[in-house]
């Protein structure tokens, strides 16, 4: 029997700490709240199950696209124009959300090593009806969306990379109201460390602005796994976050003027497992990835493996509760 869904206050705790936000209007997608579990043998080791947000696809995109989809709705769209490397997890569950509201869904791709998981992800997104444009680098196909020719299309939505819209940053500050809830419930102790992978950063900008409301003594870690450059833009890099942080909490001062001005942070960025590039493991995230299998926890190369390899540096060397937030779950062929 499938269980029955949380109520929206839930849900949405971020809606309940600022009235004004409910004109986001985010429509649940996830189930909501994700369990937290320690990890095997480790006392202070804790695992934040993202993997389990949905039962399709689960990960930190689904958690996004709530947001997203709101905003897409909004604008009335009917396309959604998306880019991502070949096996991108957030153009699969960009895909299936399309296929499920029945837009129309593009993903330009970029080349990254090729692995089971890009090889299910590019199935998935047929699958689901995208239509995959692949170009050689990931400047030719950032270039590709940002002067597509639907670019001045009102019906058309260009979602950046990772499903990170603007509006998305507010999906894992509306987590981190969730994770101090099941920390006030005795779920789990209050972390003094949380380690998770930044691609274009959204996730971990919702994190870092979240900890300032409901978990400062925290310490958020990010744990590069993109290039810090694409041609003259910034990309995978601590400034892109910073000021995704600063945008999101200028509307939760706009939603509460007592915030302070300037969002307090707490976070360090970890450049050390991007080793020889995207998608490319390091001999520490094989290691790790390998020590989470014989538990039972799924990880992979690109994102989840480097930032487990972290939480579990941080495990060894601090005796505090350490929270590792998985955002990657496999993608299911769904049965005929
Ligand atoms: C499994 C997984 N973890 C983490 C991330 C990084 O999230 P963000 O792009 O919000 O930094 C991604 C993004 O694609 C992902 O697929």
């Amino acid at each position: 029997m499938a269980a029955e869904p949380a109520p929206l206050s839930l849900h949405f705790p971020l809606l309940q700490r600022f009235p004004a936000l409910s004109a986001l209007q985010p429509i649940p997608l996830c189930n909501l709240p994700t369990p937290v579990e320690t990890f095997p043998g480790k006392a202070t080791l804790w695992i934040k199950r993202d993997d389990l947000t949905r039962e399709d696809q689960g990960g930190n995109k689904p958690r996004k696209l709530e947001f997203v989809l709101a905003d897409i709705r909004r604008r009335d769209a009917d396309r959604v124009i998306t880019l991502g490397a070949t096996g991108t997890n957030a153009g699969v569950a960009t895909a299936l959300m399309c296929q499920r509201e029945n837009l129309a869904c593009e993903v330009i791709t970029f080349p990254q090593p090729d692995s089971d998981i890009v090889r299910l992800n590019q199935q998935l997104m047929r699958g689901a009806g995208a239509s995959l444009t692949a170009r050689g680098s990931l400047f030719a196909a950032a270039l590709n969306w940002y002067l597509h020719p639907r670019r001045l299309d009102r019906k058309s939505y260009f979602l950046y990379a990772g499903c990170s819209a603007p509006v998305a940053t507010f999906a894992y500050v509306n987590a981190m109201l969730e994770l101090a809830g099941q920390v006030d419930a005795g779920a789990l102790p209050a972390p003094a460390h949380i380690v998770v992978a930044a691609g274009s950063g959204a996730t971990v900008a919702g994190i870092i602005a979240g900890a300032a409301l409901v978990l400062p003594a925290a310490e958020i870690h990010a744990v590069q796994v993109a290039p810090d450059r694409v041609g003259p833009f910034t990309a995978c890099h601590p400034q892109v976050v910073e000021k995704m942080v600063a945008t999101v909490w200028q509307s939760l001062r706009t939603a509460d003027a007592s915030l302070p001005e300037q969002c307090p942070t707490r976070w360090q960025w970890h450049e050390d497992q991007f080793g020889d590039g995207y998608g490319v493991a390091t001999p520490a995230s094989r290691a790790a990835i390998s020590e989470a299998s014989q538990s039972g926890l799924a990880l992979e190369t690109t994102y989840s493996g480097k930032a487990f390899a972290t939480a579990l540096a941080l495990t060894k060397q601090h005796r505090s509760p350490v929270l590792f937030w998985q955002t990657f779950a496999r993608g299911k062929i769904p049965q005929a």
